[in-house]
């Protein structure tokens, strides 16, 4: 019998979205795609759809806007059975906080953490309504200490990691499973490649290609691991950081994220 069940992902138009999408369908999983308008998903869903006879629905809205996501989970919830949300968009950035516009500082909130929470809580009834179902959720390495010139971003990732552990227990004993993924560095755009290549060495002793960082996430989510840190060099790393003191820590990471500026 044909499968009748979808995987959501957002931010599926580029990087690790797309990887996540590519992935899903060669898993035979049909996928809904969203992203903003005017990205290359159409193209993206076609060719999904007839190299691995998936379903692909794209839907492209701006997640931050609030009745638009309203607007279109509903009716996304009345045609597809979900049984997979994969929070995966996010953005970033680097600058001092006094060069950083407020719209910028206001857009990585709205979608890393407003847009993410409500969205999840959109879809945690329909969810339920399977047997068993997944929600993957997209943090970061940066999730796990504060970072100057970045400020917003790993504080969004921390509210991230911190909502999803909650909801993780407040869920547990029912069939939906809940993981957080903690990727390090990924070169999943040329702006993103700029940064990290401007961080040098330490930054590049974490690089995992994203394929890899998809396979991992995917494989751990579905075998129902909590908290997925991919890549050896990457939970080496998030153990010695534990060790040191945070004074210490902010320090050194900072230092080390300034020099991004310059690549930007
Ligand atoms: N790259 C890294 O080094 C790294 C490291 C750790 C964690 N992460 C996390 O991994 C996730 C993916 O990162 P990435 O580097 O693959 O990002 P990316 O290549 O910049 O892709 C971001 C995706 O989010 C979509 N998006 C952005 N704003 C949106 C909005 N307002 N409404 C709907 N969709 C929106 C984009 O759509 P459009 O293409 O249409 O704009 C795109 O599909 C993020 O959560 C990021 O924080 C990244």
């Amino acid at each position: 019998m044909q499968n009748r069940n979808y995987t959501l992902i957002t931010g599926a138009s580029s990087g690790l979205g797309k990887e996540f999408a590519v992935r899903c369908a060669a898993m035979s999983m049909n996928v809904i795609l969203i992203a903003l308008p005017g990205g290359n998903m159409h193209s993206l869903a076609d060719n999904l759809q007839q190299e691995y006879g998936v379903d692909v629905p794209v839907f492209e809205f701006d997640l931050t806007d609030t009745d638009r996501l309203k607007q279109q989970l509903t009716s996304i919830m009345a045609q597809y059975n979900i049984n997979f949300l994969i929070n995966n968009a996010g953005v970033g950035g680097t600058a001092s906080i006094t060069d950083t516009p407020l719209e910028k500082l206001d857009s990585i909130i709205q979608l890393n953490v407003r847009s993410t929470v409500l969205l999840t809580r959109l879809l945690i009834p329909h969810l339920l309504e399977n047997k068993e179902s997944y929600i993957m959720n997209i943090a970061s390495m940066a999730a796990f200490m504060p970072i100057a010139y970045k400020t917003v971003y790993p504080a969004s990732k921390a509210f991230i990691s911190s909502f999803f552990l909650g909801l993780q227990e407040e869920l547990s004993g029912t069939g939906l499973s809940v993981s957080v993924v903690y990727p390090g560095p990924i070169m999943t755009n040329s702006h993103t490649s700029r940064r990290i290549i401007g961080q040098g060495m330490k930054a590049r002793m974490g690089l995992l290609p994203t394929t890899e960082i998809a396979r991992i996430a995917l494989r751990g989510t579905l075998a129902k691991y909590r908290v997925i840190i991919p890549g050896f060099m990457n939970r080496l790393n998030h153990k010695l950081m534990q060790l040191l003191p945070l004074s210490f820590k902010l320090r050194l990471v900072s230092r080390e994220v300034k020099k991004e500026i310059q690549f930007i």
